[in-house]
């Protein structure tokens, strides 16, 4: 009798509430954050949304606010009232902004987009008891690589890539202009760190930094490698000249032993002729 009692009047209304939280309605955008948008393409943003049985979506909004600055000035984008018929039909504020909702989704689209159109976007899903809902994702202009530099961190042998401000930019090497070959070093996950092998550290390590928008690059100008080719080479010199030196002085000892024994031998003629 107790636990039926304390079933009914402590779990029951827990789970009714439980059930009434899983029941809200809520939004939330599909698009991996934050989105970057080339400059004149068109930005594209999707959000699901999952509606209670009982909580009919009357409304849904689309604002943008800005990401940073003291002037969070919120604009509305477009406004999806319900209609008689149950459907909710769209109006965007500018001749660029199309927005749809259908079922279990809304989509925003901004065409043309330009760096004014970056910001902090937000979707509210507005039901019939007029509760909010409301999720967030952060959009931004797709920018080139900027300000590529290559520095070189001598107590650890390592080179170092950076760039300024570019989006998703990737890391690159090169040697002398030519592939990165496995003696000379060997490169950080990330790409940025040139970590080298090879010594002396000498001659030209390019990093080049890419994007969707393009190339740029940088490059660090070590100790020429001649250097070691010259020494042999002067080595070389240095041989051939000792060569020569010892030839010379052979070839003098010889000639002058040659001379010698020719004197004694006019010596000797000049005694039998005198005898
Ligand atoms: C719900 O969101 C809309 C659109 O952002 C807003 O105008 C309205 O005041 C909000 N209502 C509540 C109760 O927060
Ligand atoms: C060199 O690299 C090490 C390890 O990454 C770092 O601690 C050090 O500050 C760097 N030195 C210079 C001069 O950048």
């Amino acid at each position: 009798m107790d636990l039926q009692h304390f079933l009914c009047w402590r779990v029951a209304p827990l789970f009714l509430l439980m059930l009434r939280g899983l029941h809200c309605t809520s939004v939330h955008i599909l698009n991996e954050q934050p989105v970057h948008v080339i400059p004149g393409s068109s930005l594209a943003l999707r959000a699901q949304i999952r509606q209670g049985p009982l909580k009919e979506v009357s409304m849904v909004t689309w604002e943008r606010e800005p990401e940073t600055g003291n002037d969070l000035v919120r604009v509305r984008l477009a406004t999806c009232p319900g209609g008689g018929g149950g459907g909710l039909e769209c109006t965007g504020t500018g001749p660029n902004v199309r927005v749809n909702v259908e079922q279990q989704e809304t989509t925003l689209q901004i065409n043309g987009y330009s760096r004014a159109d970056s910001g902090v976007y937000a979707v509210t899903v507005t039901d019939h008891a007029g509760a909010n809902a409301t999720a967030h994702c952060i959009v931004r202009e797709y920018e080139a690589v900027h300000h590529v530099s290559v520095s070189i961190n001598v107590s650890h042998s390592t080179l170092v890539c950076g760039e300024a401000w570019g989006t998703e930019p990737h890391f690159s090497w090169l040697y002398e202009r030519a592939a990165l070959p496995q003696t000379v070093g060997e490169v950080s996950k990330d790409g940025t760190t040139l970590f080298l092998t090879m010594t002396p550290v000498c001659g030209h390590f390019t990093c080049m930094v890419g994007n969707k928008l393009g190339y740029s690059s940088a490059t660090y100008t070590a100790a020429p490698c001649e250097a070691e080719g010259r020494g042999t080479t002067a080595a070389i010199v240095c041989l051939v000249l000792l060569l020569l030196l010892c030839g010379g002085a052979l070839a003098f000892l010889l000639w002058r032993r040659h001379g010698h024994s020719d004197r004694g031998e006019r010596l000797h003629e000049h005694l039998d002729d005198s005898m």
